[in-house]
């Protein structure tokens, strides 16, 4: 090998070199920057991202007591535009035997009647929740 090739050898290599080095940080570099977005969860192991999302969707129902304080006594308290009133349990026996039940007054109010609108404004609220509420409120 002459001068002139060794020359032109040895730079090339280490612009090889050097190209291989700058890929690899590169990838590195995509790699992490994908990281947060593509957390991936395997089968058989812990999960973070999808056990936080189980322990939300599985969450206790809300109290009684918290529903009816955010959602029914503005009107079931002071009893406004017919509402039966909180713990008058005799004026909410009549509208349950009407009803047929618990559950009949509790179909009328996830639908609403005249001016209580649909689920008494708990747009969220299981039946469950609803149902708690109404017996919270009634008594019966
Ligand atoms: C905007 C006022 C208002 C809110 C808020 C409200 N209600 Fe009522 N509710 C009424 C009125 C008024 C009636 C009586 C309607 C009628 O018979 O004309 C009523 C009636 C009811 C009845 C009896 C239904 C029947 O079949 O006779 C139930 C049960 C009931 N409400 C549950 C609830 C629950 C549970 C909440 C809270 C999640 C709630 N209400 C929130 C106004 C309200």
């Amino acid at each position: 090998m002459n001068l002139i090739k060794k020359m032109l050898v040895a730079p090339a290599a280490v612009l090889a070199l050097w190209a291989v080095t700058a890929q690899a940080t590169t990838n590195e570099a995509i790699a992490e920057r994908l990281k947060p977005a593509g957390e991936v969860c395997v089968m058989g192991e812990e999960c973070k991202g999808v056990g936080a999302v189980a322990v939300a969707a599985g969450s206790a129902a809300r109290s009684a007591d918290s529903i009816i304080t955010a959602h029914c006594s503005a009107c079931h308290t002071p009893g406004i535009l017919g509402a039966p009133m909180i713990g008058d349990t005799a004026a909410w026996k009549v509208r349950a035997d009407k009803e047929g039940g618990i559950d009949g007054i509790l179909a009328t109010a996830i639908a609403g009647i005249n001016a209580m609108p649909p689920k008494g404004t708990c747009a969220d609220c299981s039946d469950d929740e609803l149902r708690d509420a109404i017996v919270k409120m009634s008594g019966l």
